[in-house]
């Protein structure tokens, strides 16, 4: 798993204050990276102490951890609805995120936003005034060029994203290829979300707006609840 940010206390310590917030028969959205990996394993603890919960995975690397510590999982269309999502980000100003260092990002924010309520986890780091981190944007492969110069038309700078143990591109747990599109400082995330959600063969980009209810940031001394 990618290791971002701050320190694993701080990640622990998100992780499981969020898992704090599971209750018994809840469907619980499974988020993806370090800092929620903290969540699963304390929900996986809780499950062997005898919570019933089932959880919705959001990646390859939250189910098999799920699968791991003995969460019972369902997909999305099997249940009725989500209670609870837990997830990580790269970065949060206020209730905007920005996600996707996983790759992840598309089936995050398919659970995420079904979610009643998204909690997300993150330590000091991520936290900053104006969302300034590179956006992913997650795009068909036949769209590489065509979704580059879009990006570059809306005053971005797209990289695409490569692979660190394997020649060549990332590819998604959906088939796709990621570009990572700089723009600076974010003024405006929602105009910027509408912007990159139109270029045609986008898949989804990691601009989750006004999405999390609460920010549970670890610290080695404890965690600092935001709730919006
Ligand atoms: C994956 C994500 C992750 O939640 C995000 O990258 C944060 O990861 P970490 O907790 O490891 O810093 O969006 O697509």
């Amino acid at each position: 798993m990618k290791a971002t940010g701050g320190s694993d206390e701080e990640k622990r310590a998100a992780g499981e204050s969020a898992a704090e917030a599971v209750e018994d028969g809840m469907v619980v959205g499974l988020g993806t990276g370090s800092t929620a990996a903290h969540a699963i394993r304390a929900i996986g603890r809780a499950v062997d102490s005898g919570l019933d919960v089932r959880g919705v995975p959001t990646s390859f690397q939250s189910r098999e951890l799920a699968r791991e510590v003995g969460i019972p999982l369902a997909s999305l269309d099997a249940v009725d609805g989500v209670d609870l999502a837990i997830d990580g980000a790269d970065q949060f100003s206020g209730p905007h995120l920005v996600k996707g260092g996983g790759a992840a990002h598309a089936r995050e924010k398919i659970v995420d936003a079904a979610a009643d309520r998204l909690v997300v986890v993150a330590d000091p780091s991520k936290a900053a005034d104006r969302l300034d981190h590179p956006i992913p944007l997650e795009v068909l492969p036949d769209a590489r060029t065509t979704a580059t110069a879009a990006v570059r038309a809306l005053g971005g700078a797209p990289a695409l994203r490569r692979a660190e143990r394997k020649d060549g591109p990332v590819v998604t747990d959906n088939g796709n290829l990621v570009l990572d599109c700089e723009f600076g400082g974010v003024a405006r995330p929602a105009e910027l979300a509408a912007d990159l959600a139109a270029i045609p063969g986008a898949v989804e980009h990691g601009l989750f707006v006004g999405m999390a209810d609460e920010v549970h940031v670890g610290r080695e001394d404890g965690v600092d609840v935001r709730r919006f």
